[in-house]
């Protein structure tokens, strides 16, 4: 039962008879202003369905795998909205304080719109459970993309699972939707103001940016009011894969994104990163697209775009996973935290970082607030790998970087991080001692990779046997090379 005492909403847990606090938040679903009290930690997904009865956003797997819960959630972003697909059952309250919430139900008009009807149409739709999720990440792409072509559209729906249609005739409406979406637009014209004129989204939206900034101000930031919690929350999207019941009886810091940009910065010859970018917000990164040309390729492989639209890359380092994507990337640039408690801040080398599974040298207080590293040389050159059970959507079996700085063939420095083959995340210290100043030939990577096999320590799991593993980091290593250096290495020399 909701009760309230100096200004402060709480509920009473009948089974232990604890206080868990509530709070009170603002926000605008669809085109309805919506003001709750609710714990932050329950799901939108479950707020949505039980508490504003709006069913058309699906449940299915709760752990971000399969789509059916996508909506979109608008942030203002100067005088525009800026709208990203996410999974509501991973998705906090206490995070949409002050944002806009899309659900099917909200895009919804008199007729249905060319998304709707192409996937109709072209028998893109037969139970239906799935089809929501479809909708609101196409409506998605075409909110954030200005060039539309097929492949980045199928990339936008690498989270959106079906289990009837076989996808040959989603993958027709498709080729229908950008058919007739094909022109971009106009100058002076923002996504919204363009897809509603093609009838995409309803008329609505045009005054979403004026409602947004009507509630907003200091009670509508995130929710940030448990000072002493153990449990910040970022995006989420491990806490609530992986603790969603146990949260809703916690006390919960939600680390907001609005005060933190900007997100990515350099400064002499320093790249830093907050902690709070996303991993959208790396892959589109012009900075780090410059430094990494491969950046949004190699990051396309972490989960499905909903997932990387929220999963930060402080929560990629803290949740502290031996196969952590983004740890695994900045490993081998010898990247730097920064951590930071009411009593100190303090940098810590991210390969010292890691003590033991999910062991971490951070203590319960402490935020990471953002990573540094030095923008690489001339003659640096980098490559990401990872395998999985599946090409996309999918966690690593395992995953490596390397970056090499290397003069007339030969290598001058080099560190190459593996993930996937031990208790955490690690660089091949005695593998990369080896390498430094050979030449690049196959006889020294052949020799490398052995050396690398007595680093590691793979063990049988789900993902893979250990034999399995210890084979794909040998692969992985030659990879790098071939991939890195076709001048001097090919790959029938190295098998
Ligand atoms: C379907 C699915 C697919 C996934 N695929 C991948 C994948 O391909 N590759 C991969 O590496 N991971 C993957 N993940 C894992 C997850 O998305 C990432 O680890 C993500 O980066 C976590 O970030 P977050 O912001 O959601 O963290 P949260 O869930 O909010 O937090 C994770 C942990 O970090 C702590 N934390 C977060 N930010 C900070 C901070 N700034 N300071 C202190 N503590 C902090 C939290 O307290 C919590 O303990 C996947 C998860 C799901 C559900
Ligand atoms: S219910 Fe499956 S991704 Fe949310
Ligand atoms: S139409 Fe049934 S799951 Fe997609």
């Amino acid at each position: 039962m909701l009760e309230s005492w100096a200004g402060i909403n709480y509920f009473r847990n009948k089974n232990y008879g604890e206080i868990i606090l509530s709070i009170s938040i603002s926000f605008i679903c669809n085109n309805q202003l919506v003001q709750a009290s609710l714990h932050p930690a329950t799901t939108v997904l479950d707020f949505l369905r039980k508490h504003l009865r709006l069913i058309g956003t699906k449940e299915a797997c709760r752990e971000g795998d399969c789509g059916a819960c996508t909506i979109l959630v608008g942030e203002l972003n100067n005088e525009n909205v800026s709208y990203r697909s996410v999974n509501s059952c991973l998705l906090p309250l206490g995070s949409i304080n002050g944002k806009h919430i899309v659900t099917i139900e909200g895009i919804n008009q008199k007729e249905l719109n060319v998304i709707q009807s192409s996937l109709l149409d072209e028998g893109g739709t037969q139970c239906g459970f799935c089809t929501p999720g479809f909708i609101m990440s196409i409506t998605g792409y075409f909110l954030n993309s200005h060039d539309y072509n097929l492949n980045d559209l199928a990339t936008s729906l690498d989270g959106n699972i079906c289990r009837c249609t076989g996808y040959a005739s989603i993958k027709r409406a498709t080729q229908k939707i950008t058919g007739v979406m094909n022109d971009s637009n106009p100058a002076g014209e923002s996504r919204v103001e363009f897809l509603v004129k093609r009838g995409v989204l309803p008329e609505y939206f045009l005054h979403i940016p004026d409602r947004l900034k009507e509630i907003a101000g200091e009670k509508n930031k995130p929710y940030n009011e448990a000072v002493n919690s153990i449990n910040f929350i970022a995006g989420g999207t491990d806490l609530f894969a992986k603790d969603a019941e146990r949260l809703l009886e916690a006390e919960l810091k939600f680390l907001g994104r609005q005060k933190v940009k900007p997100l990515v910065w350099n400064k002499d010859n320093l790249c830093f990163i907050n902690a709070a970018a996303t991993v959208s917000d790396i892959q589109s990164s012009e900075l780090l697209q410059k430094i990494f040309p491969g950046i949004k390729n190699y990051f396309n492989s972490f989960g499905s775009l909903p997932i990387r639209n929220n999963a930060t890359i402080g929560g990629n380092i803290v949740n502290a996973s031996p196969i952590g994507d983004s740890i695994i990337f900045f490993l081998v640039l010898n990247a730097r935290l920064f951590l930071s408690s009411e009593s100190l801040n303090r940098e810590v080398p991210l390969k010292n970082f890691y003590r033991g599974y999910k062991n971490i040298d951070k203590n319960n207080e402490e935020v990471l607030n953002y990573i540094s590293f030095d923008i690489p040389e001339e003659n640096g050159y980098f490559n990401f790998e990872k395998v999985s059970k599946r090409t996309y959507m999918d966690i690593a079996t395992v995953n490596s970087a390397i970056y090499a700085e290397v003069k007339d063939g030969v290598i001058m420095h080099i560190n190459i991080s593996a993930g996937g083959v031990a208790p955490v995340p690690m660089l091949l210290e005695k593998t990369c001692d080896y390498l430094i100043n050979k030449n690049i030939t196959a006889e020294h990577i052949k020799n490398a990779a052995v050396i690398s096999q007595s680093e590691i320590s793979p063990i049988d799991d789900v993902r893979g046997s250990a034999g399995y593993k210890r084979l794909l980091l040998r692969q992985i290593i030659f990879a790098h090379f071939v991939k890195l250096f076709p001048v001097y290495v090919n790959v029938k020399e190295l098998i």
